[in-house]
């Protein structure tokens, strides 16, 4: 189920997921605005794309924003907003020479015109990429996706483009916004919780939970997690001995 990296060593994820938290602690631990602590969070992104690039990860997902976010001070929303519109500004050109098609996951209709002109370009600029997919989720919510797609599957049964029998799992994951299931999802900052992300695509992926804080998150984190997930034994619900058979 794995895939291996360009030199054929270490077992990378095909679609890896991670929920970056701890941005405002460790921002807190050193005295400063939870502000600096997302500064410091974007460019611990940037590393990590760089990172799964190169281990031969086809798809990275990110939690950069859930619909719960809103809920921030004010001041702090729009100071994340900002961050996100001029990190795309300036990882425009790196994210492309890489070869990454950039698509982005959620409700994006709450942005402001400027963030979804620059998510529109780079999108646009980035779509016949093929080396790594990087999907950012913002204003996202797995609960928000799911009704998505049972919307989507009433309307074709009401236009009668489908019938009862072909409302299936495959059917239902055709229409969410990424359909591939996730095989390992990262999450930093210690909490062991999956807070509505992913929740169809996570169904049988490894979850791996670290103390350290996203800022934090450097190479050596990313390996220790490729070996926990290396560790694994994934059985889909087989025994162990049907697994092996398998091989
Ligand atoms: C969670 O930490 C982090 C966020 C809600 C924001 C994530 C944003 C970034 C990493 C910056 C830029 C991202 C992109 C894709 C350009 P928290 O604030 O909940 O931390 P806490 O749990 O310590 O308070």
């Amino acid at each position: 189920m794995h895939s291996s990296n360009n030199h054929g060593e270490a077992k990378a994820p095909r679609h890896l997921a991670i929920i970056m938290d701890g941005n405002g602690r460790w921002a807190k631990k050193r005295g400063m605005i939870r502000l600096m602590g997302h500064r410091r969070g974007a460019q611990a992104v940037t590393r990590a794309v760089e990172t799964a690039v190169a281990k031969g990860v086809q798809t990275l997902t990110l939690f950069a924003f859930s619909s719960e976010n809103w809920r921030r001070p004010q001041d702090e929303v729009s100071g994340l907003m900002d961050l996100f519109a001029k990190v795309l500004k300036s990882e425009r050109d790196r994210l492309h020479d890489n070869g990454i098609k950039v698509q982005f996951i959620g409700d994006l209709s709450k942005f402001s015109s400027r963030l979804n002109e620059a998510i529109d370009e780079l999108v646009s600029l980035t779509c016949n990429n093929q080396r790594m997919v990087l999907n950012i989720a913002i204003n996202y919510g797995g609960r928000w996706e799911l009704m998505q797609a049972a919307k989507s599957l009433a309307i074709d049964l009401k236009n009668g483009k489908i019938s009862e029998q072909d409302i299936t799992e495959e059917a239902m994951q055709e229409r969410l916004c990424v359909a591939q299931d996730v095989d390992l999802l990262i999450r930093t900052g210690g909490e062991c919780r999956i807070s509505n992300f992913l929740l169809f695509q996570c169904a049988y992926s490894e979850f791996y939970v670290t103390d350290t804080l996203w800022p934090d998150f450097d190479e050596k984190e990313f390996d220790k997690a490729l070996n926990y997930f290396n560790g694994r034994e994934r059985r889909f619900g087989m025994t162990s001995e049907q697994v092996a058979a398998k091989a």
